[in-house]
């Protein structure tokens, strides 16, 4: 599905939208830095010291320096970098392969999974949306005396923000020993005292449980990245073949990637931001009757309240001057039956843009 509209200006709170200016609350760059003046210079930088590429090698410094800052940023002793988030999923089911024997999946978890595990050659048994009783349930129902699980799962769903119950996914998966991954595309950068995702908002970080995260969202920049220790890293490149076989991410996306990753370490002020923005809509839009729950997720996922369509609203929102996404009903892996907006929260929206957004809806009820 292709975006219908043109950004003609560099990713921010308020955009360029064919010729007129909205307020713009669509898509996943929840800290805007991929418009910040930072990213932009490291990105030109690197492209004049090095060029856009070492035409299929990795030995650029920029490569280099976004797995060194990664690790750091995760706490852990290495990090894999990669061409793409969508490929994280794949990564981490083809390098535990030898680890486990059946795999269990959120049954909306989104399209980067369900291709990675299709691709390895092992049963599938999906569970039904965020339901640690089904899981339960579906592991004694299909594992073998011995069968160890693995269950995969996005953290944080990208329509509806919803979060995935990890702890209660890790205390159903102990006396198996199965191992938990989780697709952390929106929680990394996000989540967690120190931004590590949703394995660190759980408190499951730990020996079992692994995280692909990207840094084209919260941290602005381009890519796919797998954090972890060195036997992971050996695991993958024994059983991927995507580092050697494909080219690296672009040099200067690398070098904005690495000062996102800076940024983000540097400036933890960013997150609290952030969490009170988010905090802040969510208590308007409960206020104007909309079941938005407590969370720290920058997505919000408006359903329709009575009968009000909710397309003829994004389009009323537009005319206003602000740009919010509608969903439509099944319009993305975890979309739901009904048409909804998803709204994304930055750390650089104003109070203003806010109380605006939210007059803007009020007039639509
Ligand atoms: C849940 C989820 N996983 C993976 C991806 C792919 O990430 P990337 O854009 O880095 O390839 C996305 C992108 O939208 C996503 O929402």
């Amino acid at each position: 599905m292709y975006e219908k509209i043109l950004l003609e200006s560099p990713l921010g709170p308020r955009m360029r939208i064919e010729g007129k200016e909205y307020d713009y609350f669509c898509g996943t760059s929840y800290y805007c830095l991929h418009g910040h003046e930072r990213l932009i210079r490291a990105a030109c930088e690197a492209a004049r010291n090095y060029g856009l590429g070492p035409a299929t090698g990795w030995g650029v410094p920029p490569l280099r320096e976004v797995e060194r800052l990664s690790s750091t940023f995760f706490g852990t002793p290495a990090a894999k970098y990669m061409v793409s988030g969508y490929f994280g999923n794949f990564f981490l089911v083809h390098a535990l392969k030898e680890e486990y024997h059946v795999i269990f999946v959120d049954e909306v978890s989104h399209y980067s999974v369900f291709d990675a595990i299709r691709s390895v050659e092992k049963p599938i048994h999906p569970f039904a949306h965020l339901d640690p009783e089904d899981l339960r349930l579906k592991l004694k129902g299909h594992l073998g005396p011995g069968q160890v699980p693995l269950v995969i799962t996005d953290g944080v769903f990208p329509v509806t923000g919803a979060l995935a119950p990890l702890r209660d996914y890790v205390e159903v998966l102990a006396p198996y020993g199965g191992i938990l991954c989780v697709d952390d595309s929106h929680g990394v950068g996000v989540l967690g005292a120190n931004g590590r995702g949703s394995l660190e908002h759980w408190g499951v970080e730990g020996e079992r449980c692994y995280l692909a995260g990207t840094l084209s969202k919260a941290f602005g920049g381009f890519g796919g990245i797998i954090p972890g220790d060195e036997e992971l890293m050996e695991r993958i490149s024994q059983n991927v073949r995507v580092p050697v076989g494909a080219s690296p991410p672009p040099v200067p996306a690398a070098a904005a990637s690495a000062e996102g990753i800076r940024i983000l370490s540097e400036h933890p002020e960013l997150r609290e931001r952030l969490w009170g923005n988010v905090a802040y809509l969510r208590g308007k839009l409960r206020g104007l009757g909309f079941a938005v729950e407590e969370s720290p997720v920058p997505i919000i996922s408006l359903r329709p309240v009575g009968d009000l369509d909710l397309s003829e609203v994004q389009k009323k929102l537009m005319q206003m001057g602000t740009m919010v996404k509608y969903v439509p009903p099944r319009g993305y892996s975890d979309a739901p039956e009904v048409g909804t907006i998803r709204i994304a929260v930055f750390s650089e929206h104003s109070r203003e843009q806010f109380d605006r957004l939210v007059e803007a809806l009020r007039t639509c009820l």
